[in-house]
């Protein structure tokens, strides 16, 4: 299977990108891991005319409106975000009518809908910056309670509206299992996501995005890590860290929409060219310029 894939890609001249939720055989494939931002970055950099994109919809979205240029594939059509369905369009004007002196900003995790009536994005590695930087005062945060909360407690300076939407994956997370793993594990560093609970941020060594998960494992003197995010982490960090022990929190938690993509689906994907994101126009035109804000921003 991954001879074919491989030799699929160099006829088509694809290019594949994973998340680092993907499964380890998807990871394998990729010519370029990571997590929302860089990903997003990367697909608007890549010179290619085929961009196969192994995580969910929302992102394959992302690298479509960045480079409209090129056929953006995702292997498996309804690999959604549960979170990003947490936000419509229609709803987040109506809040917005009712804060007409506030900014919209929108987490990447978010319909194309959506980003085109928010006035800048963000991802979990500049969320706080971005919030920091809106020439506004007050601003609309969604569809993440859990990040706007993070990003409250580092911007006191700015009045933030916290939309009530959160990932079924870190939401599962609890105080139990950070106090747990303490107990179990006293020497280890305790690294979660910012879309786990406060009281699970609170109880943790540090918060970072997936790749500052990826950086601070790597720099660490630490030798044993516990980590609070979506378990397909664990195969890079030990992948990139041999010498280091890496544990999940609690029990693994699995977002099924990032193991959707398996090696079967994404050879078709390649063989067959499919699912193509297309998306109008209007929506990309206005969707570009809240990501290329947050671009702008960082
Ligand atoms: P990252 O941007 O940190 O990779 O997060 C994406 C995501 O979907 C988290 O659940
Ligand atoms: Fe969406 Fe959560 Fe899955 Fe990330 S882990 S893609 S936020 S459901």
């Amino acid at each position: 299977m991954e001879k074919e894939i491989g030799k699929l890609k160099k006829e088509k001249g694809a290019v594949i990108l994973a998340h680092n939720y993907q499964l380890p055989e998807i990871q394998d494939m990729a010519d370029f891991i990571g997590d929302s931002l860089e990903l997003a970055r990367k697909s608007a950099e890549i010179k290619c005319k085929l961009l196969v994109f192994c995580g969910v919809k929302f992102m394959a979205e992302t690298a479509k409106i960045l480079s409209p240029e090129k056929k953006v594939l995702l292997p498996e059509i309804d690999a959604g975000c549960p979170l990003a369905d947490m936000a419509q369009p229609e709803k987040v004007m109506e809040f917005k009518e009712k804060h007409p002196d506030a900014w919209i900003v929108s987490y990447v995790n978010t319909s194309a809908e959506v980003k085109a009536v928010t006035d800048v994005c963000c991802t979990s590695a500049n969320a706080d910056r971005v919030v920091q930087n809106v020439p506004v005062k007050k601003v609309i945060f969604l569809p993440d309670k859990n990040l706007c909360g993070y990003v409250r407690k580092r911007v006191p300076e700015k009045e933030i509206l916290c939309w009530d939407g959160y990932c079924y994956v870190h939401d599962r997370f609890t105080e139990y299992e950070v106090r747990k793993a303490r107990e179990i594990h006293p020497d280890a560093e305790i690294l979660v996501h910012p879309e786990c609970r406060q009281e699970v941020q609170e109880l943790a060594d540090g918060i970072y995005s997936t790749s500052g998960i990826l950086r601070r494992a790597r720099e660490t003197e630490s030798r044993k890590l516990i980590i609070g995010t979506e378990e397909g982490m664990i195969y890079r960090l030990k992948k990139e860290n041999p010498e280091k022990e890496f544990y999940s929190l609690g029990a693994p938690k699995i977002c099924y929409n990032m193991k959707k993509i398996t090696l079967k689906s994404l050879k078709t994907a390649l063989a067959e060219e499919k699912y193509e994101i297309t998306l109008p126009e209007e929506i990309m035109t206005k969707a570009r310029l809240s990501l290329e804000r947050m671009i702008e921003y960082i």
